[in-house]
């Protein structure tokens, strides 16, 4: 199993003060962690911090909230779950108010049995508070609560700070811009999960389930580390490609069908999004492979494009053309090939976007600045990650040949924007027909 990388205390410092200097004077911000969420009576989900949180902290435990204080001088404190040896023996081990202080930095660590008290004096006398309202109606109830505190309290000489500011906006700037450290567990991630794809790839035959399939994609991923996937995984047989969050992953595979995996690990928090669509019986018919090869240029093509400067619409563009003139070749599309290309007339099959920004969340916070058309104007800069992840769905009536009938193909790689142009983070998971059929003979 390969060394993960580990994000130093010090950026997450770091990111708190470019928070902080991003904040206007005299002001504070809340940011919350995640609560357990209950699966059924008193057992709970896999926790999964809340990202933004995360971003600032480092920190993985439930409940905690963290404070940043723009005065004279700025603070960051958080508050958190107490050390509780009961509690610790049958829920697991907690770092304590005491530890976290240095362990993770803060100028200021808090019981949560002190926050009732110890909060609303930081609130008090600032003039904006910033924070995410309505992410968390609780909290938002809580956050109000201290307000009103506040207000009614004027005869002691409290004060309500006058101006809400969201805090989001500031925090998902920064998230779109990868630093050195979440770019080497982006490729991680990538690793992982590319070779959980070729596993998938050597163990689907006709007679699998898909969900035995699945099994083989998240052994991959645990068994290095990354013990949740990014988001469910999508391995869907024949028609089921066609079904884009298809999740179900109950049904039998067949020799004759195309199987679509769309599935990437969380390691450390961030998200790696790959799909592959290969033959079930490891050989592509003349159609599958036909229609493969359209999408696998338009995706080449887009990747092609990827540098500063360009931007979202463009690539699409771009994907839109190929897309539209190879289903027009194989006589999925018919009329004036010039008119279609200017229609987007592959619209019909490629039913959703081309890619999106991908870091701690799958689809990752940051302003694509769309405009009235839904154009992302977003001109790429070095650091940014994203999707590229062309497809074509055929409806199984569609008036199409019948071995056009059905198939649903998409592929998926994660890229990175450089100074000079881009990376590809998906590097080690077979993409052309030649690659698949050869891993796939074994
Ligand atoms: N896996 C979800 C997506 O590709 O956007
Ligand atoms: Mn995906
Ligand atoms: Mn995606």
């Amino acid at each position: 199993m390969m060394k993960h990388t580990r994000i130093e205390v010090t950026e997450f410092v770091e990111r708190r003060q470019r928070v902080l200097a991003k904040m206007p004077d005299n002001s504070v911000a809340v940011i919350p962690a995640n609560k357990e969420v209950t699966r059924s009576r008193d057992t709970e989900f896999l926790f999964c911090q809340d990202k933004d949180f995360y971003y600032l902290t480092g920190f993985h435990e439930p409940d905690a909230l963290l404070v940043l204080v723009k005065g004279d001088e700025t603070e960051s404190i958080l508050f958190c779950r107490d050390k509780d040896p009961a509690q610790e023996v049958w829920h697991g081990r907690r770092v304590g108010a005491e530890k976290a202080q240095e362990a993770f930095k803060l100028d200021h660590t808090y019981t949560l049995d002190e926050l009732e008290q110890v909060l609303p004096m930081y609130i008090n006398g600032t003039e904006y508070l910033l924070f995410a309202q309505g992410a968390d109606k609780e909290f938002d109830s809580m956050v109000f609560a201290i307000l009103d505190i506040l207000r009614a309290g004027f005869k002691q000489g409290f004060s309500a700070p006058g101006t809400l500011i969201d805090i989001r906006p500031i925090i998902h700037e920064m998230r779109l811009f990868k630093s050195a450290a979440e770019i080497n567990i982006m490729r991680e991630a990538n690793v992982i999960s590319g070779n959980a794809h070729s596993r998938a790839m050597t163990f689907a035959k006709h007679g699998t389930f898909e969900y035995q399939v699945e099994a083989e994609i998240l052994h991959e991923f645990a068994s290095n580390g990354a013990r949740a996937a990014a988001y469910g995984s999508i391995v869907g047989g024949g028609e089921n490609a066609t079904i884009l969050h298809y999740t179900d992953n109950d049904e039998v595979l067949i020799d004759e069908e195309l199987l679509l995996i769309d599935a990437g690990a969380e390691l450390s928090g961030y998200a790696a999004d790959i799909t592959r669509t290969f033959p079930v019986s490891g050989k592509f018919t003349a159609e599958q492979k036909a229609l493969y090869n359209v999408v696998l240029e338009a995706q080449n093509a887009t990747i092609a494009a990827i540098k500063p400067g360009n931007n979202f619409a463009q690539l699409n563009n771009i994907a839109c053309e190929v897309l539209t003139r190879g289903l027009y070749d194989l006589g999925l599309l018919s009329g004036d090939l010039q008119q279609l290309i200017e229609e987007k007339a592959c619209k019909q099959y490629f039913i959703h976007g081309l890619g999106h920004w991908l870091g701690l969340d799958v689809h990752d916070v940051g302003d694509y600045q769309m405009d009235e058309h839904k154009n992302q104007l977003r001109a790429f800069e070095p650091g940014m990650v994203m999707t590229i992840e062309p497809g074509l769905y055929i409806d199984a009536e569609a008036e199409v040949g019948e071995n056009y009938q059905g198939l649903g193909i998409r592929i998926e790689d994660n890229i990175l924007v450089t100074a000079d142009g881009h990376e590809n983070l998906t590097v080690n998971v077979p993409k052309t027909v030649d690659e698949i059929e050869a891993l796939m003979a074994g």
